[in-house]
């Protein structure tokens, strides 16, 4: 792999020996893909965050980089953390995550990043443009930011993201080229999509056909909102390896059908009808009785929007007593749902509003025995692809207004 007398001197240790171990892990992985050279980047979003990944190595390794002087030249997001900083205790986190976890994003702030500890990074100032090449972790940002946001990115893990941060440079290869973004497959989609689960139904759908492969969707009504776009996102990577979509006439590099196949055919054509569709929310359905115990709503964590709607539905009413309700947001989604008195609703309901963790990056293997959660429900597809593999839970899974009901009423009904 070509590299510039800069990186040279980096892999050299010319700036140090945390340049210099990241430069090693960059050049690794470019020369494993076939990247002819590195590029260089201004924008990182650090998937290692979560000390149930990270445990205590993947910490120490963070902290040993900081120790041996490591500090990042680029701006840097990252995701949520296995702990909500204020509210551990009172949603089942032992203290002994907290503790770690605050090892670690200390670690990472004291390098510099900005530690918004959210899936949603777009949402909370790393605002990706057209073009921009970036090192980003989490599959649904992932997918996000190269569709939605035109911008180019492959899914990086944590010792990858957390090597770019300190260089500057990611392995061009992948979707930083441009031949790699072209669609592979056509899915027309012939049904009504009403609401975000219909649109995470469709990634779930999408997703488990995709492998690592693009698809391109027409049949996508022009004005999707962004949330609707992020459960889509979400869900095309937890069922599927996928990295980026496109939706012709929606999406920046799908203008028209040709353009998102690059002038090649698709490699085959299928149909998301009402028939698909039914059957794709079938098969997230995998809790056979009513019982309701755990809900969540915000994954990927919850808009200002998403948190109104809670509110609204919790509008003088109460969540009921046998229910946990959790709805999963950034911090700074957390402030302006707070001015605008939607956590206050909540709260009053008996629901909470939990900041920079979710059921998959918290120790739910040991949170839902300690409450007593048998069953998870949520409006999220990627949540109910998880649930029952990632920490054994079966879900329900059904949209807003289905799982609001659920919540008052304490059954699915
Ligand atoms: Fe975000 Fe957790 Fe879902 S990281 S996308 S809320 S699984």
């Amino acid at each position: 792999m070509f590299l510039t007398d800069e990186e040279t001197g980096m892999l050299n240790g010319e700036k140090g020996p945390a340049v210099k171990k990241a430069m090693e892990i960059l050049v690794a992985l470019g020369e494993g893909f076939g990247a002819k050279r590195l590029v260089t980047i201004n924008n990182v979003h650090m998937a290692g965050s979560s000390v149930l990944v990270a445990e205590e190595a993947g910490t120490k390794f963070v902290e040993d980089i900081q120790n041996q002087g490591g500090r990042f030249v680029t701006n840097v997001t990252t995701n949520p953390t296995a702990v909500d900083p204020t509210q551990w205790e009172e949603i089942g986190i032992d203290e002994s995550d907290h503790i770690l976890q605050n090892r670690l994003t200390n670690s990472y702030a004291g390098m510099g990043a900005n530690t918004c500890n959210t899936c949603i990074p777009y949402l909370v100032g790393n605002s990706p443009r057209f073009g921009e090449h970036m090192a980003w972790g989490e599959s649904s940002a992932v997918v996000y930011a190269n569709s939605v946001c035109g911008a180019r990115t492959n899914r990086e893990g944590g010792p990858s993201g957390l090597a770019s941060a300190l260089t500057g440079r990611t392995p061009e290869y992948g979707f930083h080229l441009k031949e790699n973004r072209h669609g592979k497959f056509l899915i027309k989609v012939e049904t009504q999509l009403n609401d975000m689960t219909d649109f995470g139904t469709l990634g779930y759908f999408a997703g488990k056909i995709a492998g690592q492969d693009t698809p391109v969707f027409t049949g996508i009504s022009s004005n999707p909102t962004l949330e609707q776009l992020k459960a889509l996102s979400a869900a095309l990577a937890s069922s599927g390896a996928v990295s980026m979509f496109h939706a012709v006439g929606v999406t920046p590099e799908a203008p028209t059908l040709d353009e998102a196949f690059g002038g090649r055919e698709p490699e085959k054509i299928l149909v998301f009808g009402d028939k698909e569709k039914e059957m794709a929310e079938a098969a997230l359905n995998k809790e056979p009785s009513d019982h309701v115990d755990w809900i969540l709503i915000g994954c990927p964590n919850a808009s200002v929007q998403e948190i109104r709607e809670v509110a609204e539905a919790l509008q003088g009413k109460k969540v009921h007593k046998d229910v946990s309700l959790w709805v999963t947001t950034a911090g700074s989604m957390y402030a302006m749902a707070e001015r605008m008195g939607y956590i206050q609703t909540i709260k009053e309901a008996g629901g909470v509003v939990v900041r920079e963790t979710c059921p998959f990056l918290a120790r739910s293997r040991v949170i839902a025995p300690k409450k007593g959660y048998k069953t998870l429900t949520t409006n999220s597809a990627k949540m109910a692809f998880y649930a029952p593999g990632q920490f054994g839970l079966p879900t329900h899974y059904g949209n807003l207004n289905r799982v609001m009901k659920a919540a008052i009423n304490g059954v699915w009904g």
